[in-house]
């Protein structure tokens, strides 16, 4: 990787230039962060895992009708995408109470919900990432009214079909955090990745987690964890329904 290409830093990410100004590169680092990045590792092919695996779900949600910023695949560790500016805000989808909310509500993890949860936080470091509602988001001029509403439309489709696509290969999926931005024609795109490290899957029989919380709470071997996980993709050939 050509660190003159370099246009933004993430802490899993690089973003590098292509020849084409609408289109930028994705590149996947082996680095893994917990707790706002007080918890830090370099994970010998983390990233390859997390390339190969946000492919095949990317693939899939496209397939399915759903708007990313994914173009193609060109190598190990890099995505081709098309340029966008990012919504400052995480968007997460809950289905069953975990992590962060299981602690901040003192519910069980594991407790089922009656509907899916949506979550927004502020995309700021510094501040971690606090936790926004609708009017915050709206009434500071965050996004409209109107793209909030769209954005939270897309989480509910993307869930739909991800929770089909993980319960083929036997996994639950509790919840996942995604981003999304604008491209150029001012649509609004999934962006970033899709991979065990924004998501929490557990295997249906057995409830064991087979996500980033391994790396989160030492539980295990994270590229043993994401090496099934991509397997069990792949095991599914060209996905379109499932
Ligand atoms: P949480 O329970 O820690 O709030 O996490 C909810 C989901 O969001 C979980 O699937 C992990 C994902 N997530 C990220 O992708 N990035 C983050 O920085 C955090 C805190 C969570
Ligand atoms: N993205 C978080 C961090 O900033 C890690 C996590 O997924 O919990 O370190």
């Amino acid at each position: 990787m050509n660190q003159a290409n370099v246009i933004y830093e993430g802490k899993a990410k690089y973003l590098l230039k292509s020849d084409n100004e609408d289109e930028v590169i994705v590149y996947f680092k082996d680095d893994a962060t917990a707790f706002n990045g007080v918890k830090k590792d370099n994970i010998a092919s983390k990233g390859i895992l997390n390339n190969k695996i946000t492919t095949i779900i990317f693939k899939y949600l496209i397939k399915n009708g759903i708007k990313t910023h994914y173009l193609k695949t060109l190598n190990d560790r890099e995505q081709l995408c098309q340029k966008v500016t990012i919504i400052p805000l995480e968007f997460i989808n809950r289905n069953i109470v975990a992590g962060s909310m299981a602690k901040r509500l003192g519910v069980e993890e594991g407790t089922k919900l009656t509907r899916p949860i949506k979550e927004i936080s502020y995309k700021c470091d510094e501040l971690n990432d606090p936790l926004l509602n609708d009017d915050h988001a709206i009434g500071l001029g965050i996004v409209s009214e109107e793209d909030l509403m769209y954005c939270y439309e897309e989480m509910l489709k993307i869930n739909n079909l991800l929770i089909k696509l993980f319960d083929s290969i036997n996994l639950i999926l509790v919840d996942f955090k995604i981003e999304f931005g604008f491209n150029k024609d001012n649509e609004i795109l999934l962006c970033d990745e899709f991979s065990p490290d924004n998501c929490r899957l557990w295997e249906k029989d057995t409830m064991k987690k087979m996500d980033k919380d391994v790396f989160r709470r030492d539980l295990g071997n994270i590229i043993d964890t994401y090496t099934i996980i991509l397997e069990k993709l792949e095991g599914l050939g060209e996905i379109e329904n499932v």
